[in-house]
């Protein structure tokens, strides 16, 4: 763990006495401290105590002020969603000058705050009020210039590497693997998040005891669940959800409507658990509807929200007395926010155009009048912040690592690609399905062209096998589209907190696809090669299993293209369908390179059917010891193929008297080389095309990977 403080950036810049004794109390931690008291973050040790005594930090207080953001309203709505990041959600305004006022919608005006270590500050509000987007705006997902206002931490503003650091933010829709069970979930992210130095048994002992602080022990080894699967219960997997992103002890924990969909005493169980998050040393802040009496006693601010505008800030006891001054007291049993909510709803459905503007004006007295402003909103800490992150660090909160990501790039690997073998390993139907696929198609094939001779019509059906099973692979690949969408939203909600890096997100995925493709590619080649009659032998087999391999490898990396493109599996289906046939109508099957009129020529080489396709043909026919058409049998597919033998050998011993050459009925007219001419397959050699095919593969993996870096920044603008 010394070494995990070292790599604090700011840790050189405390004095060396106190970074000295920092690094002894941490090393000493890493053999005393209990992870039961490391779990509970404030737990003060023998050892945390030392620096207590130095300098004895504030509790964190986080503030903001003034907060002001305001879009543009679109001028038309767009038909078709677009890629799937979350800074389209908003459309950019960060002027808000006379001439375009009119056109600005104001989403957050003059909203100030000032939330606590310890405490539970709730965002309430209507329908719209604009809550979501003030957690937004706390949590450093609204582009800085469009935000207007001051947010800091112990009075310091905090830059982004530092709040996706020390902050968490739990989305509102549960995006877990199905497979996985509870543990397992939350082994996974303490992986990811907490730092390499954190030796295994300690990443374990903070799962064990978060389990139990989530009072998940009883679900520990039940899986996710999802549609088809039973699982654990919506409360539940609530639970995990908010686990999965405070298993690096979070210093800021920012919610949107954790309890959203549960019952009422689910709802309860969610919020005490976040009340304990709170009290084990995180700032906590969220939005909530409608809260039960007994989460109202857990929370300890709660401010209120009537389009963008604050209409009550405090505590929730102190309600009462607010709305007596307003003059609409609170009736007795009736649950004050409630009452609250739909007080303000009544206002800005009887004044359509100015809201609740009298309430809003009302708070901004009653905030001046109960407020003190002689005192200062934060008393100077005689530490800087980062060095109370670290002194927080070092009394025993895990995982503040200050690096960018906490662990080094093979390992994000290692553990996004053991992730995902244990997520498949548990869904085989679909793998069965792929096999399914593949080897009814085998089965058919094989049964059509089954034992082809070397004939001219031999040659002819052979050209029809190579095009149809060479497109086959590219289509059996489409069917991970649904698999690469569903997972891309866990990706983007784990990236979005750099869990990992993007691009081992993309290698890891191309290792897991990789092994099934394997048995994919020997079960088609030994459906087919044998029954079609399919010549060259051993290493032929070898190379056609070789070719289909690659064939499928470059066709997965494609649909994993296309899946970051395409936002939607309807669109992805039909964008795959249409161009794979394009691909197959420009292989050379249908028509030959060579008659490719000049301006489409250019898709002939983007083909991805085509370098297969002629690696097949190749592996068939480079030999020139089989011969394909013998004597008479250049006539077929002519009109005097038609016309009896004899005629047909006249006109060869014809053909034979004016070109001077003995031709008889056995002498061979054309070889595997020729048909390899006929087809236009002149370019590349076999193995250049297996090349080729590998290389699509990892340019449609980079153009991947390019995607999701251009297309994921996370924020609002
Ligand atoms: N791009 C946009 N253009 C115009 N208005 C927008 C835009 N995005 C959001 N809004 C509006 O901002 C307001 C606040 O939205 P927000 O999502 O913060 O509400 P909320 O309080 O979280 O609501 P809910 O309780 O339903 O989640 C809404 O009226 C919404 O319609
Ligand atoms: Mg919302």
């Amino acid at each position: 763990m010394s070494g995990f403080v070292g790599k604090l950036p700011f840790f050189h810049q405390l004095p060396p006495n106190h970074k000295k004794k920092t690094e002894e109390i941490v090393r000493k931690g890493e053999s005393d401290v209990e992870l039961g008291s490391v779990v509970m973050g404030t737990g003060s040790t023998a050892n945390g105590d030392q620096i207590d005594n130095m300098k004895q930090p504030l509790p964190f207080l986080f503030e903001f002020t003034n907060l002001y953001y305001s879009v543009k309203k679109p001028k038309k709505i767009m038909p078709l969603p677009s890629l799937p990041s979350f800074n389209n959600r908003l459309a950019s305004d960060t002027t808000t000058s006379a001439v375009d006022l009119s056109r600005t919608k104001v989403l957050l005006n003059n909203i100030s705050g000032k939330a606590r270590e310890g405490e539970i500050f709730a965002v309430l509000g209507a329908s719209g009020s604009g809550k979501s987007t003030l957690i937004d705006a706390l949590a450093d997902r609204i582009s800085r210039e469009s935000l207007r206002g001051s947010i800091t931490l112990n009075g310091e503003p905090i830059d982004s590497r530092l709040m996706k650091t020390i902050s968490a933010y739990v989305m509102q829709d549960d995006l877990l693997f199905p497979m996985l069970t509870v543990e397992e979930t939350l082994m996974f992210s303490a992986e990811f998040r907490l730092p390499q130095a954190l030796p295994a048994s300690k990443k374990k002992a903070r799962v064990e005891a978060l389990i139990d602080q989530l009072g998940l022990r009883n679900a520990a080894s039940t899986i996710i669940g999802d549609e088809g699967h039973r699982g654990v219960s919506g409360g539940e997997r609530r639970r995990v959800s908010i686990g999965t992103d405070i298993i690096h002890d979070p210093i800021l924990l920012f919610l949107d409507e954790p309890t959203s969909g549960l019952d009422s005493s689910s709802a309860f169980m969610v919020v005490q658990v976040i009340k304990k998050i709170a009290e084990s040393g995180s700032v906590v802040i969220m939005t909530i509807h409608q809260p039960s009496y007994r989460i109202i006693s857990l929370l300890n601010h709660v401010l209120f929200l009537s389009r963008g505008q604050t209409v009550y800030s405090g505590p929730p006891n102190g309600l009462q007395n607010f709305f007596t001054e307003f003059g609409q007291p609170i009736p007795e049993h009736e649950n004050p926010t409630e009452f609250a909510l739909d007080l303000i709803r009544e206002l800005e459905y009887n004044d359509h155009s100015s809201g609740a503007k009298s309430l809003v004006e009302f708070n901004s007295m009653y905030q001046a009048k109960v407020s003190n402003p002689a005192k200062p909103s934060y008393a100077a800490s005689p530490l800087t912040l980062r060095d109370a992150i670290a002194a927080s660090v070092s009394r025993g909160r895990l995982g503040a690592s200050m690096d960018e990501f906490a662990n080094p790039f093979w390992l994000e690997v290692g553990v996004l690609t053991k992730r995902s073998f244990t997520n498949t390993k548990r869904m085989p139907e679909l793998f069965v399905m792929r096999l399914g696929t593949i080897m009814v198609t085998g089965f058919i094939l094989a049964t059509i062209f089954w034992r082809l001779d070397a004939s001219p019509k031999g040659v002819q059906e052979r050209l029809g096998f190579f095009a149809m099973a060479m497109s086959t692979m590219f289509y059996v690949c489409a069917d991970a589209l649904p698999v690469f969408l569903q997972e891309r939203y866990i990706y983007l909600r784990e990236t979005s907190h750099n869990a990992y890096r993007k691009a081992s997100y993309v290698i890891s995925n191309a290792i897991v696809a990789f092994p099934p493709l394997v048995f994919l590619s020997l079960a088609f080649a030994l459906i087919t090669f044998f029954a079609v009659g399919l010549a060259g032998g051993s290493l032929a087999f070898l190379f056609f299993v070789l070719i289909i391999l690659a064939s499928f490898w470059a066709g997965t990396g494609f649909v994993s293209f296309l899946s970051a493109v395409v936002p939607h599996v309807m669109i992805g289906y039909t964008v795959v369908v249409a161009i794979l046939a394009y691909f197959l109508l420009f292989s050379g099957f249908f028509i030959n390179r060579d008659r490719i009129p000049d301006y489409w020529i250019w898709f002939h080489y983007l083909s991805l059917v085509k370098y297969p396709y002629e690696a097949v043909l190749q592996n068939e026919f480079d030999s020139s010891n089989t011969c394909f058409s013998r004597g008479v049998q250049m006539f077929f597919g002519t009109p005097i193929g038609k016309m009896n033998e004899t005629v047909q050998e006249k006109v060869l011993a014809a053909i034979s008297q004016t070109l001077k050459s003995n031709l008889t009925a056995t002498s061979c007219i054309a070889t595997g080389p020729d048909i390899l001419k006929e087809q236009a397959v002149t370019q590349l050699s076999k193995w250049n095309c297996l090349i080729v095919t590998v290389a699509w593969g990892f340019l449609f993996r980079f153009l991947f990977y390019i995607i999701l870096l251009l297309g994921n920044k996370n924020k609002r603008k």
